[in-house]
């Protein structure tokens, strides 16, 4: 169970890691929202619902896993937001693009200061 549970971690973090390193590559590029980010969000919020699920391995934080919850549902919003703004008028608004990358650090400081 807990080598089960150490792997839906790694795939979790390999989300995030495909989430933020596909903005960041935009962030000094063209600034657009790309397929890559989309997956990365699905991954790590797939990865993340399977570990708040009862492992048997101590008692989950619900506050802080709804909050990040909460934000990636946000960040969600924004890769849908943006990404049709793109189809539409071909470039991001900018505070949806940089929102993506912040609320995405957000969480992660959730994860580990909380
Ligand atoms: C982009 C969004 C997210 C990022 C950047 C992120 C980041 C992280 C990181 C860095 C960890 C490892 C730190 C640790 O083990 O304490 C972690 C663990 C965890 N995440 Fe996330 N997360 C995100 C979304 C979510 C979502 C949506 C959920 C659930 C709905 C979630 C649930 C969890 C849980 C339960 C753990 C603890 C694993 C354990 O028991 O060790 N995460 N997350």
């Amino acid at each position: 169970m807990e080598i089960l549970h150490s792997i839906v971690v790694i795939l979790h973090l390999v989300g995030f890691a495909t989430l933020f390193g596909g903005w960041l590559v935009e962030a000094v590029g063209k600034r657009r929202i790309t397929k890559i980010m989309q997956w990365g969000l699905v991954i790590a919020l797939v990865a993340g619902l399977a570990l708040a699920a009862p492992w048997g391995l101590g008692e989950p934080n619900y506050a802080k896993i709804g909050t990040k919850l909460v934000v990636v549902i946000v960040v969600g919003a924004l890769l849908g937001i943006g990404g049709a703004r793109q189809k539409r008028s071909g470039s991001v608004p900018a505070p949806l693009f940089w929102g993506i990358g912040i609320l995405t650090l957000v969480n992660v400081a959730i994860a580990i200061l909380w």
